[in-house]
């Protein structure tokens, strides 16, 4: 199936071109002016006024999550659809270890979920909670399960929780394997004796998750992890950012020449402790760990995004209903399950308030949404660009049609958005998928189970 694109705007994080572009089967084949004098193709599309955009790329999701009692809503057949309405064509996912269990294990446990019904091209990194011999030696041999990125977590404890001499072996022999470590950075410790704290002198209320899990918490350990990546000389990605003295942090690093790398959420972006205050239960819809911060962090974090000292961002999808999931807690914050939807609304809330406020450039949004992501978990030149060779993984955005971010509206399957009743002035129209012919106005034509596990290589750090 060959597919001509004629008169768009083509946008890659490095150039801004008018052309016309030709799929072949999965990949781009042609780029050049005039093409539809010089090639037959079996369809084409109109992009005159319009942008084409490589895929967004998602590195951070959860999709059907057993947390907290309970499990994310949307699985891989929901949540890429949701993701494809929003301009995001790959995603990659975090496979987590349970205790004992060997990390092929993991990684088998969640293809099984997306075993069936993924639509999108879909990896894994994998969540180590348990490193013994036999697991450093699998971190040796993930290239051969087609993946390069391990995650260890500072916070919750009991659960997911790791220690500093876990970190730190973590590190050495991740780098010497050619694989990047990323750290969910909160002093779990700390917050595990503030949470104890507050539930015993009576605060049972949403609010009270941010004020047991404090700025400096993610400052610290965003640092140590920092710090001791350095000593190791290991790659290190920093997930979920959300606030001022950890971008410090990285920011150093990265000065010093240190292969240091953060990736901010849009939610970090928009909200502050004061969403999690709603009356009503309503701030439930708020808790994900780390918490929401303050209006000097969001500024913060554009200025991030806008500097460099950030790099990518991703967001941390991992979605629960409102009624039964969320209300989980309604007695006590604690149980509220942790994580937010936001896989749909991540490139056109990105978009509205980067591009169309002037914070930074379309070149710089494709930077951050997928060429960054691409190069650092091991799918460049594959995924994230437009170039010939390339997967024609694309979206026609269209840069003069507007739309109102709503639950009513949205494919999530959740009852909220956390945007409610914002305004975009540009739409994602059109979504490809190598090639493939996803999304088409408001109508899904993909199909269950076809997406593919995507072997990632070696990251390009440094
Ligand atoms: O609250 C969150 N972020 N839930 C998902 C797990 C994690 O920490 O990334
Ligand atoms: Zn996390
Ligand atoms: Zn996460």
């Amino acid at each position: 199936m060959k597919t001509l694109i004629t008169n768009g705007t083509i946008v890659t994080a490095a150039d801004t071109v008018q052309a016309d572009l030709l799929i072949d089967g999965e990949r781009v084949a042609l780029i050049g002016p005039d093409l539809a004098d010089r090639v037959q193709a079996d369809r084409t599309v109109d992009a005159t006024g319009k942008y084409l955009l490589p895929g967004g790329i998602d590195v951070h999701t959860h999709l059907d999550l057993p947390f907290g009692g309970t499990v994310a809503s949307d699985d891989f057949y929901t949540g890429h659809v949701g993701a494809a309405f929003g301009g995001t064509t790959s995603h990659v996912d975090f496979a987590i270890q349970g205790k004992g269990e060997s990390l092929h294990q993991a990684i088998m446990n969640w293809h099984e979920r997306a075993d069936g019904k993924a639509v999108l091209d879909y990896g894994f990194h994998v969540a180590i909670t348990d490193l013994n011999d036999q697991v450093m030696e699998e971190i040796g041999r993930l290239h051969e399960y087609g993946v390069s990125s391990i995650k260890l977590f500072l916070a919750y404890k009991g659960l997911f929780q790791v220690d500093d001499t876990t970190l730190f072996r973590a590190f050495l022999k991740a780098s010497e394997s050619g694989v990047i470590t990323m750290i969910h950075a909160e002093n779990g410790d700390v917050i595990d004796i503030l949470v104890k704290k507050a539930i015993a002198e009576g605060h049972f209320e949403p609010v009270w998750h941010a004020l047991t899990r404090p700025p400096q918490a993610e400052a610290e350990a965003t640092n140590r992890a920092v710090q001791l990546a350095g000593i190791a000389g290991a790659p290190v990605y920093i997930v979920h950012l959300t606030q001022r003295d950890a971008l410090a942090a990285v920011a150093r690093a990265k000065a010093a020449g240190q292969m240091a790398y953060a990736e901010t959420c849009p939610q970090y972006l928009f909200f502050t402790v004061d969403d999690l205050a709603r009356p009503d239960f309503e701030g439930a819809k708020w808790v994900c760990s780390p918490p929401m911060r303050s209006r000097e962090d969001n500024e913060a974090l554009w200025g991030g995004l806008a500097s460099g000292a950030l790099d990518a961002v991703a967001t941390d999808h991992c979605p629960f209903f409102f009624k039964g999931q969320k209300e989980l807690g309604r007695e006590r914050f604690d149980k509220i399950p942790n994580g937010l939807p936001v896989i749909e609304d991540r490139l056109p809330v990105l978009y509205q308030a980067g591009v169309q406020e002037g914070r930074f450039s379309l070149n710089r949004f494709v930077e951050l949404t997928s060429t960054n992501p691409a190069k650092l978990f091991g799918m460049y030149p594959r995924k994230g660009t437009i170039l010939p060779g390339s997967d024609a993984d694309m979206v026609i955005w269209d840069p003069n049609r507007s739309h109102v971010r709503s639950a009513a509206t949205h494919h999530m399957n959740v009852d909220y958005n956390l945007w409610e009743g914002m305004e975009i002035q540009a739409t994602p129209v059109q979504v490809f998928s190598r090639g493939r012919l996803l999304v088409d106005g408001g109508q899904f034509l993909g199909q269950e189970g076809s997406g593919r596990f995507l072997e990632r290589g070696t990251p390009q750090v440094g």
